[in-house]
């Protein structure tokens, strides 16, 4: 596609109606509000696909996107559409380094992809969230209360020890939760900005006991993160393999 990268999720009940054995079995979308101890809510937004393009040149992208959209005109309308762009190579909007502890393109697979053998072989679950940033009350925060709060340091993303409880990398510590592979999108304009949370896992377990941690549901500890940034959104959605996608298109419009 010119160069221009596409991924496609499906709601994971969409997907299932149409490939039973497509998915593994057990995974839902994101249908109830997720409410923290102290009343904190992340919102359930779930919506029947998700496309995300990405490419180096933001006209390519743009083209195929509005193509896209044609295509599926019949069939589907826009809900929502983020535009994203990278920031300072590595870093999110707040201005610390996002992926450090990101699996390497190399154990990535066996972390994100749906094993051999399993139903839904080869897809993955993806966790999108919108996350708005307060910038002016984060960037208000001394540089070691950020530290804090991320539990690792500004500019070289060591990670602090110990790390403090209600500090992020302590509230999703994969040592705890399992693996996920994270590819975050910073989003938005100077006054309206923040993070498109992006995570893969070849399970949605790990997924959502972290959003529950975060949340402070089961120790009502909440992540120190989530009182600088708000999420807007929040969907699951199953990321079939491209050969079972393929399959599907060849037989759309037949009984099968
Ligand atoms: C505003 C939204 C978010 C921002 C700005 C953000 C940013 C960060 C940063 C800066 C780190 C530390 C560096 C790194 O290891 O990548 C990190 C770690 C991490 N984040 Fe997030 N994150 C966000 C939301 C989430 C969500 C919603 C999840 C999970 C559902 C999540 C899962 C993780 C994981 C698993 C780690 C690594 C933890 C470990 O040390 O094992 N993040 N994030």
């Amino acid at each position: 596609m010119a160069g221009v990268n596409l991924v496609s999720g499906f709601r994971p009940e969409l997907w299932h109606s149409v490939r039973p054995r497509g998915i593994p079995s057990g995974v839902v979308g994101f249908n109830h509000d997720l409410v923290g101890s102290d009343g904190f809510v992340m919102p359930a937004t779930q919506h029947d696909l998700v496309l995300w393009l990405s490419g180096g040149a933001a006209d390519l992208v743009f083209d195929e996107a509005r193509l896209a959209v044609q295509a599926l005109a019949p069939v589907a309308r826009v809900a929502a559409e983020i535009a994203g762009w990278p920031y300072r190579q590595d870093r999110d909007l707040t201005g610390f380094i996002d992926g450090t502890e990101n699996p390497t393109l190399l154990e990535a697979p066996t972390v994100a992809v749906v094993p051999e053998g399993k139903a839904g072989a080869g897809g993955s679950i993806l966790l999108l969230q919108k996350w708005q940033h307060d910038s002016p009350r984060w960037e208000a925060l001394p540089v070691a209360a950020q530290e804090r709060a991320i539990g690792r340091t500004k500019p070289e993303s060591t990670e602090l020890d110990p790390k403090p409880a209600d500090s992020h990398a302590a509230r999703t510590d994969q040592d705890v939760f399992g693996k996920i592979f994270r590819r975050n999108v910073p989003y938005g304009t100077a006054m309206d900005h923040g993070t498109v949370f992006v995570g893969f896992c070849e399970e949605q377990r790990p997924l959502a006991r972290m959003l529950e941690s975060m949340a402070g549901v089961p120790d009502g500890v909440r992540d120190a993160l989530t009182k600088y940034t708000k999420p807007l959104t929040g969907a699951y959605y199953f990321v079939p393999c491209v050969e079972a996608v393929r399959e599907f298109a060849s037989r759309a419009g037949t009984s099968d």
